[in-house]
């Protein structure tokens, strides 16, 4: 039996996936101990996994070899197990592989099995997922934000984004979300109910972000000169949560903020967090993103592509703008 799987060829330069990932055929050698094989559903399309793909030895994880397969997290069932706890049939998630089949160590793959009677599948990729963890975790953990304070998230119409002002909001803070685009922004504040958004690409950033007034908490993303932009808006004891820096990954840069000097003028802190640095309060932390999910107060929108092949062009979505909520690739079964 062949399995197709997306392999690094060489490093990617900015966006341009196409020539670095190959799709390839490969047979599927037997299961080693403690291996199983799942059956893949779903890929998730993660912004941060574009850091694995550089060279970079000094990132919070080692970079992806060249000649290997993209890894990322994965939905789907189990076809085949050496593992205990993980049976023919058991739906999973784990860090697999871009490809119709991953083979993966149940323990190093952080192989979970889910609870099949979730409705929606994809939520264990969006809001009962690593997005809803860490958006979870960085504005209530990390942001320290308490009901009434004014909250601020960037690449708010994201995955990790838009669970960040929605669950910002669900604590009693006063949430605001930065995207690109005046159709972004809307869906923010007309669909999701936020107090307001801004629009970055807009000629008019700075004046947005004044008549927005001072925040409490930034929930960053992006990093870059919206970092500088925020630092200088910022109130007195402010907390800036640094989740991610979309700005840096295909440009290449180093975000080195020019208003750093606001940290000591304002009394802020910043600091950064990841996931996998607080996974064993997964459980605990779904429970509560599951309860909001069930009664409709958290909500995801999917933006579904479909076929293996088709990858690239979900993935490139991530650092182009071209999508709202959650990024998935469906493999047809
Ligand atoms: N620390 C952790 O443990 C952890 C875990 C998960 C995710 N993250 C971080 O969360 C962030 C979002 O990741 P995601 O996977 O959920 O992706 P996502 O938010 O679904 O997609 C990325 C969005 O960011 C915006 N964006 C891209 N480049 C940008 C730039 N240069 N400046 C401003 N906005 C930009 C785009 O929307 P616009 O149209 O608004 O530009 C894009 O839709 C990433 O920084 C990621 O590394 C961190």
């Amino acid at each position: 039996m062949t399995n197709r799987t997306w392999r690094i060829a060489r490093r990617p330069e900015g966006i341009d996936f196409a020539s670095a990932l190959e799709l390839t055929d490969s047979p599927l050698a037997p299961l080693a101990a403690g291996e199983i094989r799942i059956r893949n559903s779903h890929l998730s399309m993660d912004a941060g996994t574009r850091m694995w793909l550089s060279a970079r030895e000094d990132g919070y994880q080692p970079p992806l070899p060249v000649g290997g397969p993209m890894t990322g997290l994965v939905l789907g069932e189990v076809i085949e197990s050496r593992a205990e706890g993980f049976a023919p049939g058991d739906l999973v998630r784990a860090f697999g592989q871009w490809s119709d089949i991953s083979t993966v160590d149940a323990v190093m793959s952080g192989a979970i099995v889910l609870d099949p009677t979730v409705a929606d599948r994809r939520a264990w990729f969006g809001p009962l997922g690593m997005n809803g963890w860490t958006a979870l975790w960085g504005v209530e953990q990390t942001g320290a934000a308490k009901a009434g304070e004014r909250v601020l998230v960037s690449a708010a119409a994201g995955a990790t984004g838009i669970l960040a002002v929605q669950i910002a909001k669900l604590l009693g803070c006063e949430a605001w979300g930065i995207a690109g685009g005046a159709a972004k922004c809307a869906y923010l504040t007309d669909e999701l109910g936020i107090a307001g958004a801004v629009d970055y690409k807009a000629a008019d950033v700075a004046a947005q972000l004044d008549a927005a007034g001072g925040f409490d908490v930034y929930f960053d993303n992006v990093g870059g000169g919206l970092l500088d932009q925020v630092l200088t808006r910022m109130n007195h004891y402010g907390r800036i949560a640094v989740c991610g820096l979309l700005a840096d990954y295909t440009a290449g840069t180093r975000t080195a903020p020019a208003e750093f000097d606001q940290v000591l003028m304002r009394r802020l802190r910043i600091e950064g967090f990841f996931s996998p640095d607080f996974m064993h309060e997964g459980p605990a932390l779904t429970r509560r993103l599951r309860d909001w999910t069930e009664a409709g107060d958290l909500v995801m929108p999917y933006d579904v592509t479909t076929g293996l092949e088709n990858t690239l062009t979900a993935y490139a979505k991530l650092f182009t703008g071209g999508n709202v909520g959650k990024v998935i690739v469906e493999l047809p079964q």
